[in-house]
This record gives C-alpha cells, structure tokens and sequence, in this order.
C-alpha cells in the first residue's frame, strides 16, 4: 500500500504475496487466543464498536450482508442480533476453525470473493484494512458484489489527533499491548499488529479510493476518542466505470 499515514512504523513491514502469506499464518498461530487478548486489549470497547458498524448499515431486516476477514465471527453475531443475514469469509482456516457463530463460513480472499456481481444487500469487515495486500481491489470488489444502493461499514484502529492522546496511545499500543499479547499469545504477532497501522493510507486518501470505486455518502466517523475509526459509504446507483465519460453516456 502507498500514502502511508505512519511511514515511521513501516520498516520491514512485508508487502505483496509475503505479506498476505504472513497474516494468514499469523491469525492462524494467534486465533485460539484473539478474543481475549481482543477484548482486554480494547477494554470491551471493541464489542460497542461492533454494535455501532452495524447499526450504522441502516439496512432492513432480513438483509444479506458479508462480513469479510470475519475472524472468529464477532460482527457475524452481532449482525444476526440485529435480524440480518451475515455470511462471514476469512482468508485463516484458524480463525474459521474458532468461530463462535452460527452463522454460514467460507475461507475466501477478501481480494477475490466467491459471490456473484451485486448480490449483497451489505458488507462489514473489521479490523482488517490493514492487513489487505491492497486497497484499492478490495474497494473494488466492494462495490462489484454490494447492489446499488447498498451500504458498507468498515471498522478499523485509528491514531488520536491530539498529541497527548496519540502519546498515551502510542505507548500503550506500542508497549503494553505486545507484553499483554506476548503473555497470552504469540509475542512476534503483538508486536506486529501496533505496527501495521503503518499501512493504512491517509483518510482523505481512503476515501477518496472509495468514491472512485463506487461508492457515494463515503464518511468516517472517529470513535472513543479517535482510536478507532468507522467508515460507512452508499453503493453508487450508477456504477464507477458508467459514469457520464461512459461511452454512449449523454453529454
Ligand atoms: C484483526 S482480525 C479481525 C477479525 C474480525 N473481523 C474482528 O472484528 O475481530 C483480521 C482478520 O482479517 C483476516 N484477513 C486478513 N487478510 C485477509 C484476506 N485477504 N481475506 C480475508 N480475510 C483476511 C485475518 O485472517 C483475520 O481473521
């Protein structure tokens, strides 16, 4: 990914088919113990936050929705507590293999979904930005398998803006959270994870990818002071590459 809003974090960091190669063993090594580590790591705040991308789908009952990189299936129960019908995709048989949902699995690429163009009613994925080899395909494959008018919440961790915030944060998640993650789990994966925020490109940036992907009312709210971020967007009516310079649009 380029446009990093951390370059400072990103040295070493693997790219391309190493990187993807990486993450899923590493959620394979660290998926028996994500959910505690998960929920002592955030505070339980993760599980409001959950609450809030799904509620913000604003999607009627009944409606399919995918939850990619489902990971051991939070935002899958979470959907289905508020009457829809998630399909969670994982890229780690790991994480699969530890699901607690009843929800329908599959292991899938978020980068190449086994699912018909236009499909879903909704997507949800968290925590999983960056951990992509890319954006802009996944962005991509959004809006291919999401109908017109469909909605996407995308939860992801963010950096406080104010300084002192971003201070605090920055030692917590750069020091405390390797030890916690290290105790319970696998200690090069908690180290790992405060570093690949590296990857994530700059808002604006992100955003950006979006609308030229497809997608209208593209927004990003910051939670609990800014260490998390939800971006909810609008499945364009009139797809991206069938805009007005379509050939045959009118002028
Ligand atoms: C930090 S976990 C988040 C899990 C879950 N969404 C949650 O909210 O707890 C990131 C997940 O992304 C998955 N993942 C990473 N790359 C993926 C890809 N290319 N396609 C699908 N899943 C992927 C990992 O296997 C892992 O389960």
């Amino acid at each position: 990914m380029r446009a990093m809003a951390r370059p400072d974090l990103a040295d070493d960091l693997p790219e391309g088919t190493e990187k993807v190669q990486k993450v899923q063993a590493m959620f394979d090594a660290i998926a028996p113990r994500y959910d505690v580590v998960n929920r002592l790591m955030t505070f339980r705040m993760d599980v409001g936050w959950r609450r809030r991308t799904v509620r913000a789908l604003a999607l009627p009952p009944g409606s399919q929705v995918l939850d990619l990189a489902c990971g051991t299936g939070d935002l899958c129960r979470e959907l289905q507590s508020s009457g829809l019908r998630p399909i969670g995709m994982d890229l780690s048989f790991g994480m699969l293999a530890a699901a607690r949902t009843d929800a329908p699995l599959a292991q899938a690429d978020a980068l190449a979904l086994p699912v018909p163009d236009g499909s879903v009613a909704g997507v949800t994925c968290g925590f999983a930005l960056r951990n992509l080899r890319a954006l802009e395909p996944f962005f991509a494959e959004l809006a291919r398998v999401v109908r017109p008018g469909g909605r996407i919440g995308l939860l992801e961790v963010a950096e406080p803006s104010n300084r002192l915030l971003r201070w605090g944060h920055g030692v917590y998640f750069g020091k405390v959270v390797p030890v916690i993650g290290g105790l319970l789990s696998d200690p090069a994966a908690y180290r790992y994870l405060p570093r690949s925020v590296a990857y994530l490109p700059e808002p604006g940036r992100m955003l950006g990818m979006l609308a030229d992907a497809g997608f209208t009312a593209v927004d990003r709210k910051l939670l609990s002071t800014g260490i998390a971020q939800l971006i909810t967007a609008t499945r364009s009516v009139t797809p991206a590459a069938e805009g007005p310079e379509a050939p045959g649009a009118p002028s």
